[in-house]
């Protein structure tokens, strides 16, 4: 009668109620534990809990490298658009030889007459290409070319920019005898100068086009891109375009004076790569890789007169900005005392699933 259809009603109310109340408190609590690993232990257990009930009664979550970089590692493309004589062999030479260990691809982007700008059907090619290649990721690739934005031909990601930068003059005296002389990495080639064996400083006081300081306008239209603007000597736009990519773009750029930092720094970042290149970089001595022969250090009264040049001051500012940003990055690996690591964790993780814990 009505009051056992009542009965019947109000039974089958509560039963979904609590069914459903029991089925979003199970499902948040797997699909929790599943986006939320939590890393217990000392730093070395690599073992990781996802569902047990401990998990609830930690108050803080270490956070796990394995966790944060098992998706995006397997997926990312690190670029390197070295810059010439500044170093780039010993450090590319290094990541050839852990690629095979590591298990990601090294590839060379070989352009046409060694040009440093692409045509535009190439630069969508090219950023096509790269973010397409599955089957090369994780994927290290190198050449000399400027900076080149992916985001403007609408890719769903972009790849991690990385480059080294060198003292300008340095730069350019290391250039100047290595067109002369080559190096001893390859000293079987035979170098558009050679043969020349007029001094750096012989041609800077006879004012020969080879020690033209306009020739140190490189790292600037390296860092600052694709634009016009960014290969004309002098342009102060171009500058401060290079420091805005370098801080915005580049996930890490090194000095060629500090490059054992700067690879400590890649294989704490990305230990998917560069797991093991502080070890061996140690080991296999590359840091004398590529030494450009019969270089003779150029008389103050050279340096002097290269430093007056509206070039190398703007390419000194280039430099000395991203030293300063470089030795940040470095020292804040760091606690001020300098001895300890930097850390971070999670803790107050609400809302506390198991009901009331002990914390
Ligand atoms: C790296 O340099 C060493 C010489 O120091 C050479 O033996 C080795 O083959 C080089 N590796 C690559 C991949 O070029
Ligand atoms: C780039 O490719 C050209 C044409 O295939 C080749 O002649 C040249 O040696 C390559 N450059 C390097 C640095 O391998
Ligand atoms: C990228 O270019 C290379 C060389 O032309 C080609 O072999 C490869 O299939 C291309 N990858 C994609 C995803 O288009
Ligand atoms: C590393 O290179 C330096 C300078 O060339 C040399 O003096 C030293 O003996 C080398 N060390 C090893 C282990 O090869």
């Amino acid at each position: 009668m009505i009051t056992t259809k009542y009965f019947f009603l109000l039974t089958l109310i509560t039963a979904s109620f609590v069914f459903t109340l029991l089925y979003r408190w199970f499902s948040t609590k797997v699909i929790l534990a599943d986006k939320l690993p939590v890393h217990i232990g000392d730093g070395n257990d690599e073992q990781l809990i996802h569902s047990s009930v401990n998990h609830w009664q930690t108050s803080t979550g270490k956070v796990d490298d394995q966790t944060t970089y098992r998706n995006f590692d397997e997926k990312f493309v690190i670029i390197y658009n070295r810059v010439p004589k500044t170093g780039s062999t010993s450090f590319v030479n290094l990541t050839y030889d852990l690629c095979k260990k590591n298990a990601f691809h090294v590839l060379h982007i070989n352009i046409t007459a060694n040009m440093h700008v692409l045509s535009l059907p190439n630069q969508l090619k090219f950023v096509r290409n790269i973010t397409a290649w599955d089957s090369m990721k994780p994927a290290f690739y190198h050449g000399h070319m400027a900076f080149l934005d992916f985001s403007k031909f609408g890719m769903p990601s972009k790849p991690l920019y990385i480059n080294l930068i060198r003292q300008p003059l340095d730069r350019l005296v290391s250039y100047y005898y290595f067109l002369r002389y080559g190096d001893d990495y390859r000293p079987y080639l035979v170098r558009h100068r050679a043969g020349d064996t007029m001094t750096f400083d012989e041609c800077v006081s006879r004012q020969k086009p080879d020690c033209d300081p306009t020739n140190m306008w490189l790292q600037i239209p390296f860092f600052c891109g694709h634009h016009a603007e960014c290969w004309k000597p002098g342009s102060s736009w171009a500058l401060e375009q290079a420091k805005r990519n370098l801080v915005n773009e580049y996930f890490l750029v090194g000095l060629t004076e500090e490059m054992d930092e700067f690879i400590e720094l890649l294989e704490l970042s990305l230990p998917r790569l560069y797991r093991g290149a502080v070890a061996h970089f140690q080991k296999s001595n590359k840091s004398h890789l590529r030494k450009t022969k019969s270089k003779v250090e150029p008389a103050p009264e050279t340096v002097a007169k290269i430093k007056e040049s509206t070039v190398w001051q703007m390419e000194n500012e280039l430099y000395e900005f991203a030293r300063d940003q470089f030795h940040f990055v470095q020292k804040k690996l760091r606690t001020p005392g300098r001895s300890m690591m930097q850390d971070f964790l999670y803790e107050k993780i609400k809302p506390n699933q198991n009901g009331p814990s002990k914390n």
